[in-house]
């Protein structure tokens, strides 16, 4: 059996699997989230994250030891992320790397969320991504593995960091997506107007921060008096200008863009709203909406294994030396990642 072992530890969950390179099926994936360690502080402590690392990885490690003889190759995330969380990660990787006498490759997370449509299966491309997590909200085309050209991007917050920001603000606790979804299913999205963003521009980006702002003084207009069911409306209304903002956006690359498969990636893919109006946007351009298994959407070691075998089979490897954590940088449209 040739199998690969993957590690990711981004942001605030530890995760390793072991996959078969030949078949694609997963063989093991272990994963410990830290989300409630982070909870009471309302979002993720970076030093809090790589100590709980430092602790969890090994552990997960240790169940694996059984395939340890069929390993080929160690995959391991480098960047974007929080750099202390990914140090841990990278450490271990590079001792598994040497012990074993296996080749290691380094792959970026983002790359690792738009494969993760392609776990267990053979790669579907060319397809459009849109790429919704904690900290990125992007459209990618896809051409190969090493082709992902953004299309849009955020111009500052995220749409995960807006849900949770949101939550935050109206004391529901971290990490806010879910939360928020499910107080909106029992809430009145027309109860307040707030704004679409960028709905008069041209600009082809996102946009959350105004929403954002939008939501904090109606929250703050309600003040002590806030109840249960105006949290819900304000959810809900939130959740509404949220699904209008990303399907005007896309709406515009759907219109001169002929790639005819599409998927939504990343940890608000779990969300059902945005999923089923992507839904009917894929419909009425004839577009084939793939989906993400559900417990694939949230960070995952599978996912990073998932490119690394691409990179396998071209005998992709990286050396010590270059296998570093790298800062993240700002992405522009048009900036193909690496
Ligand atoms: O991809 P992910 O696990 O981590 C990052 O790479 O950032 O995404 C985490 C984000 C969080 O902001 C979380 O609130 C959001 O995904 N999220 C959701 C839902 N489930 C998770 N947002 C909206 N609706 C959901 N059901
Ligand atoms: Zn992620």
């Amino acid at each position: 059996m040739n199998l690969i072992l993957s590690i990711e530890s981004s942001c605030d969950d530890s995760s390793i699997a072991v996959t078969d390179i030949d078949t694609l099926k997963v063989i093991r994936h272990l994963k410990i989230s830290q989300e409630s360690e982070h909870k009471s502080y309302g979002g993720v402590v970076p030093e809090l994250a790589s100590r709980l690392h430092a602790v969890t990885l090994p552990n997960l490690l240790e169940k694996l030891k059984p395939y340890f003889s069929n390993i080929k190759v160690v995959a391991v995330t480098t960047h974007p992320g929080l750099s202390v969380s990914l140090h841990e990660g990278v450490i271990m990787a590079k001792a598994i790397s040497s012990f074993l006498g296996v080749p290691i490759i380094g792959v970026n997370h983002l790359k690792g969320h738009i494969y993760s449509a392609f776990i267990e299966k053979e790669p579907i491309l060319p397809i459009l991504a849109l790429l919704v997590s904690g900290g990125h909200t992007q459209v990618v085309e896809i051409k190969s593995y090493k082709s992902m050209k953004i299309l849009a991007t955020t111009i500052d917050d995220s749409v995960g960091e807006a849900y949770d920001k949101v939550a935050k603000m109206l004391n529901l606790g971290y990490p806010g997506g879910p939360i928020i979804e499910k107080l909106a299913s029992k809430g009145d999205e027309n109860r307040f107007d707030f704004p679409v963003p960028l709905q008069n521009s041209k600009l082809v980006a996102f946009s959350l921060s105004g929403l954002k702002n939008a939501v904090r003084l109606q929250i703050e207009n309600l003040a002590e008096s806030i109840t249960k069911q105006d949290k819900c409306d304000i959810a809900a209304s939130f959740q509404k200008a949220v699904l209008a903002h990303l399907l005007q956006k896309s709406k515009k690359i759907f219109k001169t863009n002929s790639i005819k498969d599409f998927v939504i990636v990343g940890g608000v893919s779990a969300n059902r709203y945005i999923n089923s109006g992507f839904a009917k946007l894929c419909r009425d351009f004839n577009k084939n909406m793939h989906k993400v298994e559900l417990k694939y959407t949230s960070d995952n070691a599978v996912m990073i294994a998932r490119v690394a075998i691409e990179a396998y089979k071209n005998q992709e490897f990286s050396s010590y030396k270059e296998l570093k954590v790298t800062p993240s940088k700002k992405l522009d449209a048009g900036d193909i990642l690496v």
